[in-house]
């Protein structure tokens, strides 16, 4: 990474970790064109030299105020830029911001001044409210992956713990992985302070929601957790799709299979 912020080696890890994130996602063919994207709450990694760095571009006014940000710092992808892209140039294609002592307006201060992703009011709004619980959740990934988006199109599946249960049931270890499941968003105008409303209302129960007919947001400690919870659950989806292309509806794992998954692995009900 060639970047003024160079030379602050847990920054840097943090970059590089949302880079692999990011050309992940352009292989599993998540991520056309600009979609997706990535936030990560970089505060601890941040130096005083760097809290002397003056805004790059005038403050943004956020249209709302969210107390637990107040000065924090967070890499964002840039709104437009690919994936693809962020993965080989990641300080070229995103941009470090800080939020402001009014908690009301961010700032850009480095490298470039790269407009935050579009997405930036629901990862701000989850970021806000999970540092306001105390939980230790530093990254959020907002993606486009093909089965489960597909899986959101039909009603059915958009009942409460309907996806939930029937991935869970796909492969023994998603719910190992997953254990919270999936939230439902009904479908919000991309980008807009209703989808980030409506996000949030689902983090108390989930970690990972689906947002209809549109795609995922994750939230984790960091953006590989992330990355795999998505993984894992869009795995299951391809297996019930695999098994309904070859002309059958899948049997899942039994209740009881489900309970002794659940007391082995000591997760939630
Ligand atoms: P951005 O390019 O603004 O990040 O938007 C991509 C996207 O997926 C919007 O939902
Ligand atoms: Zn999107």
């Amino acid at each position: 990474m060639s970047s003024i912020l160079d030379g602050r080696p847990a920054l840097q890890y943090e970059v590089e970790q949302v880079a692999e994130v990011a050309g992940y996602l352009w292989q599993k063919g998540w991520a056309e064109r600009n979609g997706g994207n990535i936030t990560v709450n970089v505060t601890a990694c941040v130096d005083d030299e760097i809290r002397q760095m003056p805004a790059i571009a005038p403050a943004v006014d956020m249209g709302t105020v969210l107390p637990h940000l107040k000065g924090c710092y967070f890499f964002c992808k840039g709104t437009n830029k690919r994936m693809r892209d962020l993965a080989r140039r990641p300080m070229e294609n995103g941009s470090v911001i800080r939020i402001t002592d009014d908690c009301a307006h961010y700032e850009i201060i480095a490298d470039n001044p790269v407009k935050p992703t579009s997405e930036l009011p629901s990862h701000l709004a989850m970021h806000n409210y999970l540092l306001g619980k105390g939980q230790n959740c530093k990254a959020a990934l907002h993606t486009h992956p093909i089965e489960l988006v597909a899986m959101s199109h039909t009603d059915k599946f958009l009942q409460k713990d309907v996806l939930t249960n029937l991935l869970w049931s796909m492969i023994p270890e998603t719910k190992a992985f997953c254990p919270r499941g999936l939230g439902i968003v009904p479908y919000q105008l991309p980008g807009s302070q209703r989808l980030a409303e409506a996000t949030l209302e689902q983090l108390d129960d989930y970690d990972v929601t689906l947002w209809e007919k549109h795609g995922v947001c994750a939230v984790a400690p960091d953006i590989m957790e992330a990355f795999d919870q998505v993984d894992v659950l869009n795995k299951s989806a391809q297996i019930y799709i695999n098994a309904r292309a070859m002309g059958f509806e899948p049997d899942g794992m039994s209740a009881e299979q489900m309970q002794e998954m659940t007391k082995a692995f000591n997760l939630p009900k």
